[in-house]
């Protein structure tokens, strides 16, 4: 195997700084000392049926530089030396509104990262967890059997519903959540929170903060955020970041179907998305409407055979 290595070491004001970063161009009256050492091409000696061969320098250069020198350089082509180190990183801020699934996978991308990136993440809800906090309605659950519906970072064992069955190929469906392979949304939620904890992500997250609005400032180069605390309208303040994130999801805004006469209606109205369990369906007689995968997990669920 070929390989080729280039050693430098600078000897600044009788410091030495190996490498070829890491030093700065202000020591301008030092004198630098280049030592460059050039190592070519060779046979490793790693691998039994190469060729042997022997790591040798072939040869030394040694060359006197002044740091001015680079300066004037820089200056004759009209680039200008920026006075930092090289491979400084940038500092990023990030805001991210919502604390849901997208948000917790971010937050733990921020984390492993090595950049210099400083996150926030505004959650209009007194929880993380997003879709899996609001929807509550009897019968929710993933139509994505658990196995895949977790984060690859933090797979868990814990899943009450993994099982598939050997001859249906395709996973049983039924309403005994503990004997399927789609977690209801309970799980799913304390699954979230359970990964906030153990990875410490809450650090990232400020609950009952509602982002109610964002412009982009040209001259800054900034976006400034409103965000309300709580529930006071009038308690508003700004926030500003480089990076503005919508992990706001697709299932947050629902809406009362367009039907003609509806808010006409005397009993009690519920909306999957916003269930209440303080009205008791019991003995009641119930209209749903729709027959989309909501429909399909509550009907069964609000059988009178059915205690919820
Ligand atoms: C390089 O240019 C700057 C700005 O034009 C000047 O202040 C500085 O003295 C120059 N440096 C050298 C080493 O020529
Ligand atoms: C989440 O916040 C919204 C807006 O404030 C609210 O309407 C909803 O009821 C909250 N969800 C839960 C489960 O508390
Ligand atoms: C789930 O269903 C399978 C197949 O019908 C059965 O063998 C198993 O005992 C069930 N497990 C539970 C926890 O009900
Ligand atoms: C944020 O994303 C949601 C879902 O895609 C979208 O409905 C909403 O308009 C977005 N908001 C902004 C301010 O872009």
């Amino acid at each position: 195997m070929w390989y080729l290595r280039i050693n430098l070491v600078f000897v600044v004001a009788g410091v030495v700084i190996p490498g070829h970063s890491g030093y700065r161009h202000q020591h301008k009256r030092a004198f630098v000392m280049g030592s460059i050492s050039i190592t070519v091409p060779t046979l490793s000696t790693d691998n039994p049926t190469d060729k042997l061969g022997e790591v040798k320098p072939l040869k030394d250069i040694r060359i006197n530089v002044k740091s001015t020198d680079f300066v004037e350089d820089a200056n004759r082509t009209g680039y200008t030396i920026i006075e930092e180190p090289s491979r400084s990183k940038r500092q990023l801020r990030i805001l991210c509104v919502g604390a849901g699934a997208s948000a917790i996978n971010f937050a733990h991308e921020v984390q492993e990262s090595d950049l210099d990136l400083d996150l926030v993440c505004y959650e209009k809800n007194d929880s993380v967890g997003g879709t899996w906090y609001e929807n509550k309605y009897p019968g929710c659950g993933c139509d994505i059997p658990s196995v895949n519906y977790q984060l690859s970072w933090a797979p868990s064992a814990e899943w009450t519903s993994l099982y598939v069955s050997p001859i249906v190929t395709r996973p049983i469906i039924t309403t005994d959540t503990r004997n399927c392979s789609y977690s209801s949304a309970s799980e799913i939620l304390a699954y979230f929170k359970g990964v906030v904890d153990d990875y410490g992500l809450m650090r990232y997250i400020k609950l009952s903060h509602r982002v109610v609005g964002a412009f982009w400032n040209e001259e800054e180069k900034m976006w400034h955020v409103k965000i309300q605390r709580g529930d006071d309208p009038n308690d508003v303040f700004e926030d500003k970041a480089h990076v503005f994130i919508n992990a706001t999801g697709v299932l947050n805004k629902w809406k009362w179907p367009a039907i003609k006469g509806r808010e006409l209606f005397q009993g009690p109205m519920l909306h999957s998305a916003n269930w209440d369990y303080s009205i008791d369906l019991k003995g009641k007689k119930v209209g749903v409407i729709g027959s989309g995968s909501s429909a399909v997990q509550i009907v069964p669920s609000i059988q009178p055979s059915k205690s919820f």
